[in-house]
């Protein structure tokens, strides 16, 4: 029979990791009341992931609390990360590495010759040395960071291509192991029960996942997907093992213990649906919640969609996991003041 751990015991697996205090925690666990009136269904909480600091806050300030020094205990100088137009682990990486003193070059595909705004404006600002790809360049973007790897290896440097790395791959859990101890004593402070969590399908709510089974929980979790690019086989569930043996947990994730939404998506990742931009002006109107048009709307979306078809029972509490995305508010300035909402 699976034997269920103890905080202290979770919490020495995670404090085996070398680490630096970057992340603002613990972040708050904030009631949505309008939010739930408006809807007439479960009442809404949020977890205020976005709150955590480093240039406009989100998921990954956990996540470098652990590879940073992953990265510089190895002697590395230099870090290279391949990354999408509107990504917030672009941003993030960069402020992080300015803190560390570590150079950052930042590949960022099919993004030559677009608005310098949201993300990419905060990259800028933090001094990240870019190198925005044309479309045929970022068919080939491993290659491009190969070869920039290589010449700057001839110069001395020693570079960490992120993408190398099975570590960035997993880190995110361990921090989010470390958010579910949290979010468990909060939600005993505020004696809250029948607990479902709403976040984005990704490796944010696996780390939930594992703190919930490993302490024994029993929360509800509902995944929604943002990317049909990104197979959740491929992003998540093929290193269930790997997280087991780098915390060294007697137990798992699986697929089953994750409710998976893929029918909100719309046309595709960076793509903004009717739905979501709905999803982000009733957050603002009723909690003054804003959330961003790529991740937290979409989960936003999912989750107004299924209460408005009750599909959430009333007696559960929905915790929304909001993981950040701010500054891509900005890239959707034109869908967004659409005046007709
Ligand atoms: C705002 C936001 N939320 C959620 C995610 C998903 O991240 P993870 O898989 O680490 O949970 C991302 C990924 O970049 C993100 O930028």
């Amino acid at each position: 029979m699976k034997k269920d751990i103890t905080i202290e015991e979770l919490q020495l697996k995670i404090e085996k990791f070398p680490r630096i205090k970057i992340a603002h925690t613990p972040t708050p666990l904030e009631f949505m009341p309008n939010l739930s009136k408006n809807l007439g269904g479960p009442k809404i909480w949020i977890k205020r992931e976005d709150m955590t600091g480093l240039a406009y806050g989100g998921n990954k300030a956990r996540h470098y609390e652990f590879e940073m020094p992953e990265i510089k205990n190895q002697g590395y100088d230099t870090i290279i990360n391949i990354m999408d137009y509107h990504s917030n682990n672009a941003r993030m990486t960069a402020a992080a590495a300015n803190k560390c003193e570590l150079k950052y070059i930042l590949i960022l595909k099919n993004a030559q010759g677009r608005k310098v705004q949201g993300n990419l404006l905060v990259d800028k600002i933090l001094g990240s040395e870019l190198h925005l790809l044309n479309e045929s360049q970022s068919i080939k973007a491993n290659e491009y960071a190969l070869n920039l790897k290589n010449d700057l290896e001839k110069n001395g440097r020693k570079v960490y291509l992120l993408q190398d790395h099975l570590f960035p791959r997993i880190v995110g859990m361990i921090g989010f192991v470390e958010a579910g101890i949290e979010l468990k004593n909060q939600i005993e402070e505020k004696k809250l029960s029948n607990i479902h969590i709403y976040g984005v399908a990704g490796r944010s709510l696996c780390g939930l996942i594992l703190a919930s089974k490993n302490l024994g929980l029993n929360w509800k979790f509902t995944g929604v997907t943002v990317n049909y690019d990104m197979p959740l086989d491929d992003y998540i569930f093929r290193h269930n093992n790997d997280i087991k043996e780098a915390l060294d947990l007697p137990i798992t994730f699986y697929e089953k213990d994750l409710n998976v939404l893929d029918q909100y998506v719309g046309e595709g990742y960076g793509i903004v649906t009717q739905e979501v931009i709905e999803a982000i002006h009733l957050a603002a109107k009723t909690d003054a919640i804003i959330c961003d048009p790529n991740y937290t709307g979409t989960v936003m979306a999912a989750l107004i969609d299924q209460i408005r078809k009750n599909n959430i029972n009333e007696n559960e509490t929905v915790i929304f996991i909001h993981t950040g995305g701010l500054p891509a508010l900005f890239t959707f300035s034109e869908e967004l003041s659409d005046l007709s909402f």
